[in-house]
């Protein structure tokens, strides 16, 4: 059984929480919510990338005592509350599961089916999905009011914001309930319905997209259109290095998304960006993308 505790009629407090996958975001959000003081369990499919996970925490809380920004038992408290599993009946107890396993509605569905039969039935089951239909995985269990998006921001440790995803069959209290985890976990919430890109990506990706249409066509080259959107702009990076930093096969499956939903042209991904997800040429992850990335 979870450990789901009432506070009030309209909120639950999260105590532990499950994380599914071990990626870029997974890993940022177990750090997030260990330093928050939830009791974490982080599932991948294999042990070892699990357990890797749990070596990269060790690595990042190691620097931030090493620049006196975390004492070493505040350190130590964290890591004791993550545990990392291959098992995903090791999340039956969590009062909150987080899903953020790679971009594809039909592994997710499927995963929210699998979670449904094992996690305690009080539970709130999220997604860290960036564009796919919530509804769709709420309706992939038999307790849609309590599944919706809970989205964070790459870094996860560094960003402020969380979106807050409403799907149609989310109650009331499910949703105050991840507010006041997101809360707990210093990050401002902001509301939004489930549609493709929710604010930010429905509003970041078009432009990110245009900006390889601006190096595909030769209008400017790589470092010009980054370096005039940090000048122009003054936003901390350029659009190319953001894709990199973001992941591209994860860019282009929420502009595929965007598309689908809308079907308005300015979101059909520019070719040349399918074609270096298709290369292997993922961004920071895989060594290479816009930019080339020392290994
Ligand atoms: N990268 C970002 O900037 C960003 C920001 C916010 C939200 N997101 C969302 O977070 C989620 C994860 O993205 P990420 O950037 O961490 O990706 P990632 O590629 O770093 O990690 C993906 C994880 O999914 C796992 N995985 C892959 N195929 C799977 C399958 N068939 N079944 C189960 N697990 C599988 C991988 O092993 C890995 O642990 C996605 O839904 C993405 O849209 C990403």
């Amino acid at each position: 059984m979870g450990n789901l505790r009432t506070m009030t009629s309209k909120t639950a407090s999260i105590e532990s929480v499950g994380i599914i996958g071990s990626g870029i975001m997974g890993s940022g959000i177990a750090e997030v919510a260990a330093k928050a003081g939830h009791t974490v369990i982080v599932r991948s499919r294999k042990r070892e990338t699990a357990d890797d996970m749990v070596i990269r925490l060790e690595k990042s809380l190691g620097k931030q005592v090493e620049k006196g920004k975390l004492d070493e038992s505040a350190r130590d408290a964290v890591l004791a509350r993550v545990t990392a599993t291959a098992d995903l009946e090791a999340l039956a107890g969590c009062d909150l599961v987080i899903e953020s396993v790679v971009e594809d509605l039909a592994v997710k569905k499927e995963l929210f089916g699998e979670l449904d039969g094992i996690v305690d039935a009080g539970a709130i089951l999220a997604t860290n999905t960036s564009t796919l239909p919530v509804v769709e995985l709420a309706v992939a269990t038999k307790r849609p009011d309590k599944v919706c998006g809970v989205h964070f921001f790459n870094p996860a440790t560094a960003m402020s914001l969380v979106e807050l995803v409403r799907p149609l069959t989310a109650s009331d209290e499910t949703m105050a309930t991840v507010r006041t985890f997101a809360e707990s976990c210093g990050k401002t919430a902001v509301e939004v319905q489930d549609r493709a890109g929710f604010i930010v990506n429905a509003l970041l990706f078009p432009y990110l997209n245009n900006a390889v249409r601006l190096l595909e066509n030769g209008t400017a080259s790589r470092d010009d259109i980054d370096e005039a959107m940090k000048g122009g702009c003054n936003f901390p990076m350029g659009p190319l290095a953001l894709l990199d930093l973001v992941g591209l096969d994860t860019s282009l499956a929420i502009i595929d998304a965007l598309y689908d939903e809308f079907r308005d042209p300015n979101y059909a991904a520019v070719p040349l960006l399918r074609r270096m997800v298709a290369a292997g040429h993922l961004g920071r992850k895989s060594g290479a993308g816009f930019y080339d990335y020392a290994r």
